[in-house]
């Protein structure tokens, strides 16, 4: 029986009908469409409720009352003007407002099967899947591909972007991209999902993975082209071999009969997004791992989302490890954050077991005071968690061998905490419709719960009953036990370099509210939330090693038609659309850039920028749209060039090799390939001044 085929639209606006769609399989690991992995009882955000107003809340609750009340509107967010949108075509067409950095005129939300630019800017597709990277790799020719070919060649569905300066070359970069899934059917003609051939599947293994590779400056444009066969060029696949450090590596959880000694993993899988360290390697987050396993039945592989039927791409036919069965911890080896020496192409990469094990969609750091790192990830899943690392060691500076070593076990040993979060304001205001509450703001305190520390000695365990191995191993069992804040699917997390606010990324959560799901709360205020948040987090005195902090919704995200968004207060005639942030990253002027998966307003994927600063801060624009299909990644904003990553485009309802719904980026009738496109100014200046 052929799969059933996608629920998506050809519009690429996603339906939500019965049964998986091919974007669900791949993309999430059916995250829609399984059950909810977290059924723990913790309290929400609502029941930790403060338990007096504070004086100044009570004080700024009453001026907004007054206000409102002086409008003739009760205490919401301002509802929009009634032409709202002819307001927003007149502000678009003045793009030489905004803040430093935003200064384009916005491009209109659409449907085009194109990357839709500003006005004045120019793009070209840095690299395609498939083309050659190291020496020996012959030419795409998708009728013909080989696993041989495939692991010297780009990698499909890229996802997290870094550049990287390269020494001694001052116009060229290194290029890191994740390759975060395979979508068989639109890479193979004649695929049957029920059947896929040994070749199928080992070109997919060679697909997963990362690539390096260097990439050469146009020194009058943005202009990015790939330097095939340079000897820092790299690829990185399912088959890989891995050290795993920190406190769970040899751990019995993670032995297998391939491996006795549970330090060494082939490969790495659905990596997600990702971060660039202060000491020069990239960290790639392993998210929807559950997706290529087999035969899971344990309460812990379900935690997980792992299932105990055959896999979707039914990779545990040629390889046993996949089948949870016959090799109980493989799975275990998968969820973490891997490290890559991206300056060191014969470098073993690392699995570093110290920042816990969940589907880590990423990991940004920041450095403390004293020079220690402090690692954000986020759990993406319905009613998960995000955390974070504080090292217990110091960055050194320099470039020597034993400075690179010292700074290659920065992240073995310190401490992992998880996020629980409080509102200010009373449960009873938060009715799920987006209501903002009295006091005129959805926001509260938090802290960072303690997990487990790993020493050079050892490892401690925090929580009650679980010893540490097991809190790195079954770190959502952790999140659960301590009582951990249920949220709406916690993606990329970014520290402002500036002012290290901290800002996550919750996309969305069709099931919040829903039956027996946990109900909206102040930090997930929206039942069967459609379009997912923003949240400012701000540590205690600005430390990044505080066990406190301070949050607020920065962005509600949706149609600023709709009364139950909210733009940081920038008024709402003036800001782009926004459906489902998902990456984001920051500017060289400290704005921040966002961009979506799944866009909930019938529109296609795109990035957007917004001030987080000043007088425009919340003004949101939007700067690119996406082709039919495909998913906004991997943002990089630097002061010439935009790079992002089109990831999956025509993975559309009916899509096949043989049948593209899509025409990118090579057109009408050729197979899609996920690429990386670079955006820059025509006339040379930098982006948005
Ligand atoms: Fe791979 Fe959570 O996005
Ligand atoms: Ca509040
Ligand atoms: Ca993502």
């Amino acid at each position: 029986m052929r799969i059933q085929l996608p629920i998506i639209s050809v519009d690429g606006a996603a339906r939500h009908g019965s049964r998986a769609a091919l974007t669900c399989r791949f993309r999430c690991g059916d995250a829609c469409f399984h059950e909810v992995p977290n059924t723990s009882a913790n309290p929400y955000v609502g029941d930790v409720v403060a338990g007096a107003l504070s004086r100044r809340t009570v004080m700024r609750a009453a001026a907004v009352v007054t206000a409102a009340a002086a409008a003739g509107a009760s205490a919401t967010v301002a509802a929009p003007r009634a032409s709202a949108a002819e307001a927003r075509a007149s502000h678009a067409s003045h793009g030489s407002r905004g803040a430093r950095g935003l200064r384009f005129t916005p491009v209109a939300p659409n449907t085009a099967d194109t990357v839709t630019i500003p006005d004045g800017y120019a793009q070209n597709v840095v690299i395609r899947w498939g083309e050659p990277i190291l020496r020996g790799a012959p030419a795409f020719d998708p009728d013909r591909q080989t696993a041989e070919a495939q692991a010297k060649q780009f990698g499909y569905n890229n996802d997290f972007l870094a550049l990287l300066p390269l020494h001694g070359e001052p116009h060229r970069q290194i290029l890191v991209a994740n390759h975060e899934y395979t979508d068989e059917v639109l890479m193979f003609r004649g695929y049957d999902p029920e059947n896929p051939t040994r070749r199928q599947v080992e070109v997919a293994w060679a697909a997963h993975g990362l690539s390096v590779v260097v990439v050469e400056e146009d020194r009058r444009s943005g202009r990015l082209t790939p330097v095939p066969r340079h000897p820092s060029n790299r690829r990185v696949t399912a088959t890989t071999e891995f050290r795993v450090t920190g406190p769970a590596a040899g751990s019995g959880l993670l032995r297998t009969s391939a491996d006795p000694t549970g330090r060494k993993v082939l490969g790495t899988l659905n990596n997600c997004s990702g971060g660039v360290t202060p000491w020069g390697t990239t960290l790639h987050g392993e998210e929807n791992f559950n997706q290529y396993f087999a035969g899971a039945t344990r309460a812990t592989d379900k935690r997980y989302g792992l299932g105990s039927g055959a896999s979707e791409r039914k990779w545990e036919r040629f390889d046993r490890r996949f089948d949870v069965a016959q090799e109980p911890n493989e799975p275990h080896r998968f969820g973490w954050v891997v490290e890559l020496d991206p300056y060191d192409p014969e470098s073993t990469p690392r699995k570093r077991t110290a920042l816990g094990r969940f589907k880590h969609e990423g990991a940004t750091v920041r450095l403390t005071d004293d020079g220690r790192p402090v690692v954000y990830s986020g759990d993406d899943e319905r009613f998960d968690y995000f955390y974070k690392f504080v090292g217990s060691k110091r960055m050194r500076k320099g470039a020597g061998r034993a400075v690179r070593e010292h700074n290659l076990s920065l992240l073995d040993e310190g401490t992992l905490y998880v996020a629980r979060l409080s509102g200010d304001s009373p449960a009873i205001e938060i009715d799920g419709t987006g209501k903002v509450p009295a006091d005129g703001e959805f926001d509260g305190s938090g802290e960072w719960i303690p997990l487990a520390t790993a020493t050079a000695h050892g490892a401690v365990s925090h929580v009650e009953g679980m010893s540490a191995e097991e809190v790195f191993v079954f770190t959502r069992l952790a999140g659960d036990k301590v009582g951990a804040t249920k949220m709406d699917r916690p993606e990329d997390i970014e520290p402002d370099p500036r002012t290290g606010k901290v800002y996550v990324a919750l996309t969305n959560n069709s099931n919040r509210g829903v039956g027996s799901n946990p109900r909206p709360d102040e930090a997930n205020p929206r039942s069967a939330n459609k379009h997912g948040q923003i949240l400012e987090l701000t540590e205690h005195r600005g430390r990044a090693d505080s066990e406190r902090f301070g949050w607020s919704l920065f962005l509600v995200a949706g149609d600023p038609d709709d009364p139950a968004t909210y733009f940081a207060g920038f008024p709402k005639d003036q800001v782009s659309p926004i459906s489902c942030p998902d990456n984001v990253a920051f500017d060289p002027h400290g704005n921040l850039w966002i961009s979506t998966d799944g866009n909930a307003l019938g529109q296609h994927d795109g990035l957007f920028g917004v001030a987080t600063r000043g007088e425009r801060r919340g003004e949101l624009k939007q700067f690119l749209t996406m082709p039919k299909g495909a998913e906004t990644c991997g943002p990089l904003v630097q002061e010439r060039r935009v790079l992002v990553a089109v990831q999956h485009p025509g993975e559309i309802d009916g899509a096949t090799a043989e049948k593209p719904l899509s025409a990118w980026p090579d057109g009408p009738g050729r197979i899609n390939r996920p690429a990386v496109v670079a955006v820059w100014r025509r006339d040379g200046r930098d982006i948005g001044v």
